[in-house]
């Protein structure tokens, strides 16, 4: 209500854009930085124990190729998610980082530090050519490995807290905030994924790098070994802590919550894909599994493309795991006290009863009137419904009355008022209705006329920034 809409209509607004983004930030780095960077140090120690200079040399040829993405895309989606954010949720971004602002801090202080040392780390790494310095050089791995995941322990407390604040919402305190019931849950789960699926990576890419070749036949084969071998450890104790916590997670979302969760899969069109879900998800534990018992015995009873499909499985479940989380948060966007369009749990009685438009910033009317029914309208849909919906696009106002009322039927205006008012009852993961009564008609009135003219929507990006005039200014 307070910032002028950034909108986007074919994307349902432009919440598809942070999904995406996030996304791709979360698969690079849960595998890359979490998982991979500890183990590239850890194999760079043992190498040194031992005196192993070709294990030495594998963990610097996949840390080249871990380095390269988390910093270029891992970074770069990093940033992207505070843009995205800052654009189509500002009401939501500014509330947390009021909440979370000295974990943000240190959050920045962190990956800053993190940045640091994986630039020392990685190009600093042939020079370490004494045992004084590979001493030193080891240790900026393993910083670098607790810098990682401090910065996804410190996120992962927001996400958790987006969902279920817990004793937050009574005492408003950061610490509160900051443990809230979901966060050991999910901070465990998230680790336990990260180096399940970080150790499979790193098993896929050194594939490329021991191949048996010229005079020293053979030499890659024993890399190889060695390898596989130790990784399919790592994947099998991951595996059962990543199945734990998840179980764990489970059991500590809000149970409203879960109900929302048939839903969150794949919207309600494809509820019955629910039991497929489940059944995947049993499908990639299974692939881990397989290939973590596989590899403890021969190296090569594992083939490459083999590792592909627990790869794929894992990226599957992450993707449907985040969504699965953004979705049954609904309609909160910080639970028990913000919902999704930026409305607050605490000024919906009073919006409902004053009007909605009355008090909003960037609208073009403060009040309903016959004539402007439909301006008005529109501005309510954009206050309302615009953070989940779109008008003509996807998870559009046209596509969802034309499916409640059939093709080419007449959508009846009573009724279609009646559903707005109640619509939190009858789809649980829809807020109530932000106004009052005259609004609840010019939003119909808007959606009707979108009917006969459906044209799209201009977000304030194109459109620009309407103020209406207070009661005061006015002639
Ligand atoms: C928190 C996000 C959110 C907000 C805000 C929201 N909706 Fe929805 N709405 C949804 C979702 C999700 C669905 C289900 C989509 C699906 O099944 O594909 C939905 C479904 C609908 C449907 C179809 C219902 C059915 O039974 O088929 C209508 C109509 C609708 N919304 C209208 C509105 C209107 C009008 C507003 C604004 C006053 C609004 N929604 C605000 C998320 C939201």
């Amino acid at each position: 209500m307070d910032f002028p809409t950034f909108y986007m209509d074919h994307l349902a607004g432009g919440r598809l854009i942070i999904g995406l983004i996030a996304s791709v930030h979360v698969l690079i780095n849960h595998p890359l930085a979490v998982g991979a960077y500890p183990l590239l140090a850890w194999m760079e120690w043992w190498a040194h124990k031992h005196n192993r200079p070709d294990v030495d040399h594998l963990a610097y040829r996949i840390t080249f190729i871990v380095f390269i993405v988390t910093t270029t895309v891992g970074a770069m989606t990093g940033v992207g998610i505070w843009l995205s954010t800052s654009l189509f949720a500002p009401f939501a971004i500014g509330s947390l980082l009021r909440v979370f602002f000295w974990g943000w801090f240190m959050e920045w202080l962190v990956f800053i530090s993190e940045v640091a040392l994986i630039m020392w780390w990685f190009l600093t790494w042939k020079k370490a050519d004494t045992p004084e310095k590979k001493r030193k050089h080891i240790k900026v791995g393993v910083a670098l490995s607790i810098m990682s995941w401090i910065t996804m322990a410190l996120i992962v407390a927001v996400l958790g807290f987006m969902m279920k604040p817990g004793e937050w919402n009574q005492t408003r305190a950061f610490w509160d905030a900051m443990t809230n019931p979901l966060y050991a849950p999910q901070l465990g789960f998230r680790t336990c994924f990260a180096f399940m699926t970080g150790a499979v990576f790193l098993w896929f890419a050194s594939f490329f790098f021991t191949r048996n070749k010229g005079p020293h036949w053979g030499e890659g084969t024993r890399l190889r070994h060695w390898i596989v071998y130790r990784l399919s450890h790592v994947v099998l104790v991951s595996l059962l802590g990543t199945f734990l916590f998840g179980t764990w997670y489970w059991n500590a979302v809000p149970d409203t919550m879960k109900a929302n969760s048939s839903v969150a899969l794949l919207t309600q069109e494809f509820m019955n894909w629910h039991g497929q879900f489940q059944s995947l998800l049993g499908w990639t534990i299974i692939a881990f599994l397989v290939v973590g018992i596989g590899g403890l015995g021969n190296s090569f009873m594992v083939p490459r493309w083999a590792l592909l499909i627990p790869s794929f499985l894992g990226i599957w479940l992450l993707g449907h795991f985040e969504r699965a989380r953004e979705f049954m948060r609904k309609p909160w966007v910080i639970g028990e006290y913000m919902y999704s369009n930026g409305v607050h749990k605490d000024e919906l009685a009073f919006l409902q009863s004053e009007g909605l438009l009355k008090h909003a910033t960037y609208v073009r009317h403060h009040d309903v009137t016959d004539a402007n029914k439909v301006e008005a309208g529109q501005d309510i849909f954009m206050l309302a419904c615009s953070r989940c919906h779109s008008t003509t696009g996807l998870n559009g106002m046209i596509e969802k009355f034309t499916a409640m009322y059939g093709a080419g039927k007449p959508w009846d205006t009573a009724g279609m008022v009646l559903f707005i008012k109640g619509m939190h009852q009858t789809r649980t993961f829809m807020p109530p209705f932000p106004g009052n009564d005259r609004e609840a008609e010019a939003l119909v009135a808007y959606i009707q006329q979108l009917k006969e003219n459906p044209e799209s929507l201009q977000g304030a990006q194109s459109a620009g920034i309407v103020v209406a005039p207070t009661a005061g200014d006015q002639q």
